[in-house]
C-alpha cells in the first residue's frame, strides 16, 4: 500500500477501506508517513468529506493510538460529559457532582484551555492544592470509592489527535465535520466511559456558530460513539450569550459553587439540571430524562450535590476554607444609554476575558486564574445610563490591557428599547 494512492483516492471522492485508515495512522504515529503527504490528505479530507463508517473507524484506529482508561474493574456504569466549549461554560464542575450524588460513576480526564478562558483543568486549579495530575490507579480508586475523580489528560492519550491536530492547525483544515468529531470522540472513548453526553453549542461564542453546523457535528459524534458501542447523547445548547454571569477561572468556580448550594444563575442551573437528567438516565439511575432532571432537582436542593463536591476536593487534596484566587483590581464597566439589553456578544465577552490574561493565547502560554470578567446586566434586563454593565477582574501586568478590555466589553453589550425574543438555551437532545 502507498499514501500516495490513498491521498489520490480521497481526492477522487472515495471511501476508504479500514486497511487504508489503519496504513495512514500507524504510519503517521510510527512516522513513517510525512507531514507533507498528511497534510494533503487532510485537505482532501476537508472537500470530500467521509462517510459515516469512515468517520468511525479513523475514531477507533485514532482511539487505539495511545493510553486508553480501563473501567473494567469498576463496579457500574461510568458516564462522562464532554462540553464543545463556550464563555462562561462552568458546566462540568456542577455536573459532575450532581450525577454522582444520584449514584452515577463519574470518571473525567478534562483538558486545559486555549482561548477565551481555561478549561475544567485550570478552572480545578483554581481551588488550592486540588491535585488534578493523579495516577491512573488513584483516579480508578476514587471513581470506585465517592463515584467520582476529574483529572487532566495523560500525555500519550490519543497521539493520533495530537499530530493530526497540529497539522490540521497549520495546513486550514481544522475546520471540517469528520475531523472535529473523530477528534473530539477519539479522546472520549480512550478515556474510557461506558455512556457519553456531548453538550455541543451555537452561537456567537462557540466553536460551531450557526445551529445547523451544530447539529450536524453533533449528529457525527452520536452516530460515531452509538456504533463503537458508547450510548452517547447530544444536546444543542445555544451559547449566543455567556452562560451565567462569571467568565474567568476563580469566578467561574466561585459561580458554580454557588450553582451547587442552590443559588446559582437561572440559565446554567436549568442548563445544569437538563445535562444531569441526561446523565443520570444513561447511568440508568433514572427511568427517564425528564425522572433524572427532577432527582437532579431534588439533589441540588437537598445539598447532596454540594456534599459531593466537597468530598471531591478533599479526595483530590483541594482545601476550600483557604478561599480561591483574587485579582488586585476591579473596574466597572457602565452603561452609555438607557434601555434593555437585547444581545451581548458571547465572542466579545471571551475576547475581553483573554484581554485580562483569564486565557491562554499559546498552548504553553500563562494563565491568570484570577481574572475575568463578572457580568451585571445579561439579556432582557433593563439597564439605566451609568449603571455597571459588568466588572473587570485583573492584575498589575494587565492594567493597561483593561482599559481595551472595557472598550471591548461596552460593544459586546447591544442596548435597546424593549426585550428580545432569545433563543431556547437547549435547542435539541439528539440520541440516534
Ligand atoms: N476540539 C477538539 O478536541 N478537536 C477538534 O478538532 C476541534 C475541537
Amino acid at each position: 500500500m502507498r499514501m500516495y494512492d490513498i491521498i489520490a483516492r480521497k481526492r477522487d471522492g472515495f471511501a476508504h477501506t479500514r486497511e487504508e485508515l489503519e496504513f495512514l495512522i500507524h504510519g503517521f504515529v510510527n512516522g513513517t508517513i510525512g507531514e507533507e503527504q498528511v497534510a494533503a490528505w487532510l485537505m482532501a479530507v476537508y472537500f470530500q468529506g467521509m462517510t459515516g463508517e469512515e468517520t468511525a473507524v479513523l475514531t477507533s484506529l485514532m482511539e487505539h493510538s495511545g493510553d486508553q482508561i480501563d473501567f473494567g474493574s469498576i463496579d457500574g456504569i461510568v458516564v462522562d460529559k464532554h462540553s464543545t466549549g463556550g464563555v462562561g461554560d462552568k458546566t462540568t464542575l456542577v455536573v459532575a457532582p450532581l450525577v454522582a450524588a444520584a449514584g452515577v460513576l463519574v470518571g473525567k480526564l478534562s483538558g486545559r484551555g486555549l482561548g477565551f478562558t481555561g478549561g475544567t483543568i485550570d478552572k480545578l486549579e483554581a481551588i488550592n492544592g486540588f491535585q488534578t495530575a493523579i495516577s491512573a490507579q488513584q483516579f480508578l480508586q476514587q471513581v470506585q470509592q465517592i463515584g467520582i475523580a476529574l483529572a487532566g489528560q495523560t500525555a500519550n492519550l490519543v497521539p493520533a489527535d495530537k499530530k493530526l491536530y497540529a497539522l490540521r492547525d497549520l495546513t486550514a483544515t481544522v475546520e471540517s465535520i469528520p475531523l472535529i468529531a473523530s477528534s473530539i470522540m477519539s479522546k472520549k472513548l480512550a478515556s474510557g466511559a461506558h455512556k457519553i453526553l456531548l453538550d455541543v453549542k451555537f452561537g456567537s461564542g462557540a466553536f460551531m456558530q450557526q445551529p445547523e453546523q451544530a447539529e450536524l457535528l453533533a449528529r457525527t459524534m452520536v452516530q460515531i460513539g452509538n456504533s463503537l458501542g458508547r450510548q452517547t447523547v447530544a444536546v444543542l445548547s445555544s451559547m449566543e450569550e455567556p452562560l451565567g454571569y462569571a467568565v474567568g477561572n476563580s469566578l467561574e468556580v466561585q459561580e458554580a459553587m454557588d450553582t451547587l448550594q442552590g443559588h446559582g444563575p437561572a440559565d446554567l442551573t436549568e442548563l445544569c439540571l437538563t445535562l444531569s437528567g441526561q446523565m443520570i438516565f444513561l447511568g440508568q439511575k433514572a427511568a427517564t430524562a425528564e425522572q433524572g432532571y427532577q432527582m437532579a432537582a431534588a439533589l441540588l436542593e437537598q445539598g447532596a450535590a454540594w456534599q459531593k463536591f466537597e468530598q471531591l476536593v478533599n479526595a483530590q487534596g483541594g482545601n476550600l476554607p483557604q478561599g480561591l484566587p483574587q485579582a488586585q483590581y476591579q473596574l466597572a464597566v457602565c452603561a452609555s444609554q438607557s434601555g434593555v439589553v437585547s444581545g451581548i456578544d458571547a465572542k466579545a465577552i471571551g475576547h475581553c476575558s483573554m484581554l485580562l490574561g483569564a486565557g491562554r493565547e499559546s498552548k504553553h502560554g500563562a494563565i491568570d486564574l484570577s481574572a475575568g470578567v463578572l457580568l451585571r446586566k445579561k439579556t432582557n434586563d433593563t439597564v439605566k445610563a451609568g449603571e455597571q454593565l459588568a466588572i473587570l477582574h485583573y492584575n498589575a501586568a494587565y492594567q493597561q490591557r483593561a482599559q481595551e478590555a472595557a472598550l471591548v466589553l461596552q460593544q459586546a453589550y447591544q442596548i435597546d428599547n424593549g426585550p428580545v425574543q432569545q433563543s431556547p438555551l437547549v435547542w435539541k437532545i439528539l440520541c440516534d
